[in-house]
C-alpha cells in the first residue's frame, strides 16, 4: 500500500471513515491533516460504532499509531471526550496518538464569533457546524492564533490569551454577545494542558523516514473538494485545504513522496449546510436516499440534502487531486431504485461547460444531462466479492470507471468494515 491519501471527493461524508478503517488494517500510520471537529467520520467494527471528529481512523488498529498533524485547528474539550470514550470501549490511546504542537487551538470564542458571523449573514449564511473553525483558521493566518505547543508554556499562553481577550471581547460586546473572563479560560485550558501534554510530539521526521523506507501509511482526508476553501463552492466551503497537494503544508510532506491518491465518492450525492447543488432532489427521491442512507449527519445531526451522482464534480475532483483510484461507497442504497440517474457533464445556456468555468452564483443554474440506468432491485448488503453484484450494478459502476477514467479500487455496500468489495 505503501503512502496513501483519502480524500472525500464531494461534499464531506462519502464514507471516508469506513474506508479508512478498512485501509487501516495494514497501517502503520493514520494522519489527519486538516479540518478540526467539524469532521464526523463513522466507523462500524467489532469494537462498536464510533464517530470520531478529531482522532485518525486508525485508532482500533492495534498496530497503527495515529497522527494528528500542524494542519489542524484543536478543540480540546471535544478531544479529550474523544480520548476518554475510545478509551472507554477497551482502545489504547496512550503511545498512539501524537499531536503536532504547531496544531492550533480553537478557543471559546472561535465558537461564538462562528454563531454571530452565521446570524449576521442570514439567509447568505455557509450553515457551518458551529464548531468555530472558520474564526480558528482565520486567526492562524492573520498571526492572531495560539498554537498547542504555546498551551504548554503557562506563561506565554496567559500573555497571549490576554491580548486575544482584548479584541475579542470589543467584538463580542459589539455584536451583543457576552465578554469572556480570562480566569476562567485559563482555569480549562490548565486541565485540558495537563491531559493533552503526554500526547504531544513533532512527527515530521519520523513520518518523513517512514515514507522513505515504504511504510504504509493513510493521510485522512476530511471534508470533501467542494467544500475546499480555493477550489470548493465558495462562500459554502469550509476554512482548511482539502486537496492531497494540501499534504506539504499540512503535514510536512513534499509532493513527490505521494504516489496514491484515494478518492472516495458515493453511489449518490450530499451535501450539509447551504450553497449549490445541481444534482439535488428535492421530492421523493430525494427523501428516499435520505431514509435508506440514513442520511442525517455524523456531527450535528442535520438531514443531508441527497441527490444524484454528478460526475462532472467528480472529474473535476479527479483531476485536481491526482486521483490514482476511488473507492465507491453505499451502492446498497440504491439497491431498491427501479431508474438511476448520473449527471453525465452540464450545460448552461444551451454550451457545455466545465465546474471550474462557473461562479458558485451560476452553478445554481446550470442543467446536469443525465443519463439513465436500471436499477438493479435486488440487495448489494454486505457483499465482498465483484463477482456477486448483479449486472446492473456492474454496468452502472462501469460507467463511472470510464467516465472519470480512474479504475474503481473499493466498493463499499456496508458501513462495516466487512461490507467491502477489494476490486
Ligand atoms: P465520512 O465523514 O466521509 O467519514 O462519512 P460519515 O461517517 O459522516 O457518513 C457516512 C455514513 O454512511 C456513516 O453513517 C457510515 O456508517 C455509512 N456508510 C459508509 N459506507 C457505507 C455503505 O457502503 N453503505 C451504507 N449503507 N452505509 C455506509
Ligand atoms: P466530514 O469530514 C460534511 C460543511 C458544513 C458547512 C461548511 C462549513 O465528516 O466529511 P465549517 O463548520 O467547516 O465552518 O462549515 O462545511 N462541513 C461538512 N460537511 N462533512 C464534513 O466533514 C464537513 N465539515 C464541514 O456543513 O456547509
Ligand atoms: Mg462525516
Amino acid at each position: 500500500m505503501a503512502a496513501i491519501v483519502v480524500i472525500g471527493a464531494q461534499w464531506g461524508d462519502e464514507g471516508k471513515g469506513k474506508i479508512i478503517d478498512y485501509l487501516a488494517a495494514d497501517a502503520d500510520f493514520v494522519v489527519r491533516f486538516h479540518g478540526g471537529n467539524n469532521a464526523g467520520h463513522t466507523i462500524i467494527n467489532s469494537k462498536g460504532k464510533f464517530s470520531l471528529h478529531l482522532i485518525p481512523s486508525g485508532i482500533f488498529n492495534p498496530r497503527t499509531k495515529n497522527i494528528i498533524s500542524n494542519g489542524l485547528v484543536l478543540d480540546l474539550r471535544v478531544l479529550i471526550k474523544e480520548i476518554e470514550e475510545v478509551e472507554k470501549a477497551g482502545i489504547k490511546v496512550a503511545g498512539r496518538l501524537f499531536i503536532s504542537p504547531r496544531a492550533h487551538l480553537i478557543m471559546p470564542y472561535h465558537r461564538l464569533l462562528d454563531a454571530l458571523y452565521e446570524e449576521a449573514k442570514g439567509k447568505g449564511k455557509t450553515g457551518t457546524t458551529g464548531r468555530g473553525i472558520g474564526p480558528a483558521y482565520a486567526d492562524k493566518v492573520s498571526y492572531n492564533g495560539i498554537r498547542l505547543g504555546e498551551l504548554m508554556n503557562p506563561k506565554l499562553f496567559t500573555e497571549k490569551l490576554k491580548a486575544q481577550l482584548l479584541l475579542k471581547n470589543k467584538i463580542l460586546k459589539a455584536l451583543g454577545s457576552s465578554p469572556l473572563k480570562q480566569h476562567l479560560i485559563e482555569k480549562d485550558f490548565a486541565e485540558y494542558r495537563k491531559k493533552v501534554q503526554p500526547y504531544i510530539l513533532e512527527t515530521f521526521e519520523t513520518l518523513n523516514n517512514a515514507i522513505d523506507k515504504n511504510k504504509n501509511i493513510v493521510f485522512e482526508g476530511a471534508q470533501g473538494v467542494f467544500l475546499d476553501n480555493d477550489w470548493g463552492t465558495y462562500p459554502y466551503v469550509t476554512a482548511s485545504s482539502i486537496l492531497s497537494g494540501g499534504l506539504t503544508h499540512n503535514a510536512g510532506i513534499a509532493p513527490q513522496k505521494i504516489k496514491n491518491v484515494l478518492g472516495v465518492a458515493k453511489a449518490y450525492t450530499t451535501r450539509v449546510g447551504q450553497g449549490p447543488f445541481p444534482t439535488e432532489q428535492s421530492n421523493g427521491i430525494g427523501d428516499q436516499l435520505r431514509e435508506v442512507g440514513k442520511e442525517f449527519g455524523a456531527t450535528t445531526g442535520r438531514p443531508r440534502r441527497c441527490g444524484w451522482l454528478d460526475l462532472e464534480l467528480l472529474r473535476f475532483a479527479a483531476k485536481i487531486n491526482g486521483f490514482t483510484g476511488l473507492a465507491i461507497t453505499k451502492l446498497d442504497v440504491l439497491d431498491n431504485f427501479s431508474e438511476i440517474k448520473v449527471a453525465a457533464y452540464y450545460e448552461y445556456k444551451g454550451k457545455k461547460v466545465s465546474y471550474e468555468s462557473l461562479e458558485t452564483m451560476d452553478l445554481g443554474k446550470i442543467k446536469p444531462v443525465y443519463k439513465k440506468f436500471n436499477g438493479w432491485k435486488s440487495s448489494t448488503k454486505g457483499l465482498s466479492k465483484l463477482g456477486q453484484l448483479p449486472k446492473e450494478a456492474k454496468q452502472y459502476l462501469n460507467f463511472i470507471e470510464k467516465q472519470i477514467d480512474v479504475p474503481i479500487k473499493y466498493i463499499s455496500t456496508g458501513g462495516g468494515r466487512s461490507e467491502t468489495i477489494k476490486v
